[in-house]
């Protein structure tokens, strides 16, 4: 399994203007992506004259124009076309990196064939975007497991107070990752009590999909799909860089739900990302320091054997109990 093998989002697609290049992290490397007559493309931020950065130069006639000495490269494949002192063109190229325009974002891998997920190909009803600076692993694992809810957002979505209840859950390994059917349980938080009663009880199924995506799905007792949470992570830098699409499906009152939603997400996150730095912060004046899990703590134990150790990835269904 090759990590570089699968496309990595670095970029929300409104934010990359036509013509204008822009500056991405992928693989701890800066990028420069341009958009142009519809067609994205991606090279490596370096100008092989001198290293400048090709993103602080411009755009113009279908060329990319080094922001140093002016040499320019063609858009479509990224060889030099022009060396301005010289008045001709030299024998060098960009490093180019394949991207494509998928699901709201920009998408980059280092070949051409590499893997690119399935998602909801229509418009998240909530999109938000951010930098975490925290361990990419640790930030996916946060965004899967249930456990630190009650805690971390006591009152949005479970409660510290009220009385647990014990849920089953059945860890289902699939190959590209694995599923948790967690059995339904009452409203607990802000975000399920405001909901009308068909939308109460609900099951919920926690996805992970090898190796930065991350599915919440809630279903309602009729098994109507009724929001889905996607996690889209990347790795820049020692710090993870976040997407998340959010689906809601209330029928006629979406549209009443959303702005209330939106808040109450964004403090969700906010709630996560201010627990993840603290431990980030904590785990480098610790080093060394190994965690300890249980039979509870088998979705971070899994995303980390997927990242790290695939010799430890479960083949087989299992169920566990956790109280929520
Ligand atoms: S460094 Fe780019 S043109 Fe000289
Ligand atoms: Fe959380």
């Amino acid at each position: 399994m090759n990590f570089n093998q699968h496309y990595t989002a670095v970029l929300s697609s409104d934010l990359l203007l036509d013509e204008k290049p822009i500056k991405v992290t992928f693989q701890n490397k800066s990028v420069v992506v341009i958009r142009s007559n519809g067609q994205i493309r991606a090279y490596d931020d370096f100008c092989p004259h001198r290293g400048a950065p090709l993103s602080e130069g411009f755009f113009r006639d279908g060329q990319l124009h080094c922001p140093y000495h002016g040499w320019s490269f063609s858009f479509e494949n990224g060889e030099n076309t022009n060396v301005p002192v010289k008045n001709e063109p030299v024998k060098c190229e960009l490093k180019k990196i394949h991207a494509i325009e998928k699901f709201g974002l920009i998408w980059l891998c280092m070949e051409a064939d590499g893997l690119m997920p399935t998602l909801l190909d229509e418009k998240a009803t909530i999109f938000t975007s951010g930098i975490i600076n925290a361990l990419v692993h640790n930030s996916i694992e946060n965004f899967l497991e249930g456990s630190h809810t009650h805690y971390i957002h006591d009152g949005l979505i479970r409660s510290q107070k009220t009385q647990r209840q014990n849920i089953n859950a059945y860890f289902v390994p699939n190959e590209s990752g694995f599923k948790v059917h967690y059995s339904e349980e009452p409203p607990k938080g802000l975000i399920t009590k405001l909901t009308p009663k068909k939308y109460k009880n609900l099951k919920s199924v926690a996805t992970y999909i090898y190796p930065n995506l991350t599915i919440l799905e809630y279903f309602n007792q009729e098994d109507e799909l009724i929001s889905r949470f996607e996690g889209i992570f990347s790795s820049r830098n020692e710090e993870t860089q976040y997407f998340a699409r959010i689906f809601l499906n209330f029928g006629i009152i979406t549209p009443l739900l959303k702005p209330i939603a939106g808040k109450v997400f964004k403090k969700v996150i906010q709630q996560d990302v201010e627990i993840l730095e603290l431990q980030n912060a904590n785990l480098k004046t610790h080093p060394g320091n190994k965690f300890v899990s249980d039979n509870t703590d088998l979705v971070g134990q899994q995303i980390f054997a997927w990242l790290f150790d695939q010799d430890k990835i479960i083949k087989e269904p299992t169920n566990f109990n956790l109280y929520w």
